[in-house]
């Protein structure tokens, strides 16, 4: 039986900047067999491992339908990103996965999405919303609302600007800077520009705890089902798959059962998972 914690090996084949602290990574396994077998959902997320530092979990920020590679999206903050930002093109780091459940992708056929992404969060919105775009036909009217830090702090530029020919892009800065003419404030500030039908729309989000909050409590308030509202979630890790109970939020591991729950069956540990 294969040692599930042992990684495959994948090679970084493109390095791409986002920000001054987020870099995509665009990587492809060493074994052809491994690259064809690695299929994987919008919302699922690997485990990375840089050799002599550690492993964390990274969502998956590419489309399920780029076949011969897949990208993660990775901000700089502690020891194993720290790694990872020193390693060059050609380089090879560890993979396991895919894990978690993904967006539940058939059961937004025929409504209307809302998507709402904070930060870095819009990682695995970026892999959604591009596989939502290559099925278009199956999915009625498109929105993003999307928060960052600074204008600098913006991911996915411009990939941003390709998606408002099919999305309805709504973009927010905490603050500005002289180069941003747009809306300044926090996420929730957009729910002003947009208007939804919450009778056909599920809204799907992911970003930090405290965004997640009020976004939920902002569409609560307008009506939608807590069943329609789906957040991505957050947790410490360790085994990513379900082993290790490191990530728990009440009676649900984040890895095994998330990281996408919707709001009806988080809302009893609400506080604590967002
Ligand atoms: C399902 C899932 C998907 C994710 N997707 C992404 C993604 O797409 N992109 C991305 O950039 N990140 C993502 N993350 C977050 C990422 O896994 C973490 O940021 C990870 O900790 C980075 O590892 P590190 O070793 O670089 O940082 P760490 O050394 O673990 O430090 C991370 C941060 O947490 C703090 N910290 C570390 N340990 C503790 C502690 N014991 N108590 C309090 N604070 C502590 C550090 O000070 C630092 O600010 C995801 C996490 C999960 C669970
Ligand atoms: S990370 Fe080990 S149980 Fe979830």
């Amino acid at each position: 039986m294969k040692n599930v914690y042992i990684p495959n090996i994948v090679t970084i084949s493109e390095i791409r900047e986002e920000t001054p602290d987020i870099k995509t990574f665009k990587l492809i396994f060493k074994d052809k067999e491994a690259q064809r077998n690695f299929n994987y959902k919008p919302g699922q997320f690997i485990e990375l491992s840089v050799f002599g530092y550690g492993e964390a979990p990274f969502s998956i920020s590419s489309s399920p339908n780029q076949q011969n590679f897949f990208e993660i999206t990775v901000k700089r903050v502690g020891d194993v990103t720290n790694a990872l930002f020193k390693l060059n093109e050609g380089n090879a780091v560890g993979v396991r996965g895919p894990f978690g459940n993904g967006f539940p992708t058939h059961k937004f056929e025929n409504k209307n999405i809302l998507f709402i992404g904070g930060g870095i969060g819009l990682a695995p919105l970026r892999s959604l919303i591009n596989f939502i775009l290559s099925n278009r036909e199956k999915y009625s009217e498109l929105t993003l609302m999307y928060g960052a830090r600074t204008p600098k702090d913006i991911v996915f530029k411009k990939e941003i600007e390709t998606w408002k020919k099919h999305v309805d892009v709504h973009l927010t800065v905490d603050v500005g800077d002289e180069t941003w003419k747009g809306t300044v404030g926090v996420v929730t500030v957009l729910f002003r520009e947009i208007e939804v039908n919450p009778k056909n729309t599920v809204a799907v989000m992911c970003g930090p705890p405290i965004m997640m909050h009020f976004v939920t409590k902002e569409l609560l308030k307008l009506g939608f089902p807590e069943d329609q509202i789906f957040l991505s979630l957050e947790r410490l890790m360790k085994c990513g798959i379900g082993i290790c109970g490191h990530c728990n939020i009440g009676r649900k591991y984040v890895c095994k059962h998330g990281p996408v729950f919707t709001y009806k069956e988080t809302k009893d540990f609400l506080e604590t998972a967002i």
